[in-house]
């Protein structure tokens, strides 16, 4: 099987966990548009009525705006039912690293207003420590990013700017910009890290998503398998 179907057999599996009335969290990336497109299928063949989601960017918006998903704010709906989102990294303690497709501070925002948050992902996406994978996306403000980035790689990390293909910054949803840390072992303590760069001034947010996730939904070529959170 390739990528892209293990991605959409993760967002289906998913899906089977949405019912109809719920207020729903829709996350950003390429596995989560498996699943846009699949609730705009289920929107319009009856088999889901009544949802309303709120999207975590401008892109999922779109799709899910063009796929008729009736589209609601945060903050008319403060509580949601269940948010269904992608990661770049997942722990053996499904904590994540999410961030890479720039939509990381919404996404969070959305994930921490959800009774259940649950997480679709191909099997590439498991490791044994966050880090080792995927560099860990630290979203600042641009103004003195420079500084920011000297205080990131006292963290051990090497940092670099996030640019697009015209060697321009990559702007998130909320104007702000990208620092990617890559930590050469990996994230030894990803609990004392998020703290200590959250106390920075300067920080929006980080992609460590730590102790939210309540499943993760994993394709693999042997089938889909759901990992639990233990309380
Ligand atoms: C978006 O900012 C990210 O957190 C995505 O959820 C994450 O990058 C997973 O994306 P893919 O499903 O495209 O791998």
């Amino acid at each position: 099987m390739s990528q892209e179907e293990l991605k959409r057999l993760a967002a289906r599996e998913a899906l089977a966990s949405v019912r109809s009335g719920m207020a729903l969290g829709l996350g950003t990336g390429s596995t989560v548009r498996h699943l846009v497109d699949l609730l705009g299928e289920a929107l319009r063949d009856g088999s889901l009525a009544d949802i309303v989601a709120v999207p975590t960017s401008l892109r999922t918006a779109e799709q899910a705006g063009q796929l008729g998903i009736p589209l609601v704010k945060l903050g008319d709906h403060p509580r949601l039912d269940l948010t269904i989102d992608g990661a770049d990294e997942v722990s053996p303690a499904l904590d994540l690293i999410k961030g890479l497709g720039g939509a990381l501070l919404r996404e969070k925002m959305v994930a921490q207003a959800s009774d259940r948050f649950v997480v679709i992902v191909d099997d590439s996406k498991l490791v044994e420590r966050l880090g080792t994978k995927a560099p860990l996306p630290v979203e600042v403000i641009e103004w003195a990013v420079d500084a920011q980035a000297r205080f990131l790689e006292s963290t051990g990390a090497r940092v670099t700017l996030r640019r697009d293909e015209a060697g321009q910054p990559v702007r998130s949803d909320n104007d702000n910009v990208f620092l990617d840390c890559r930590y050469p072992d990996g994230i030894e303590d990803p609990r004392a890290l998020e703290c200590a760069i959250l106390h920075r001034a300067g920080t929006v947010d980080t992609g460590l998503f730590l102790g939210m996730a309540d499943e993760v939904v994993v394709a693999g070529a042997e089938g889909i398998r759901t990992m639990r959170r233990t309380p």
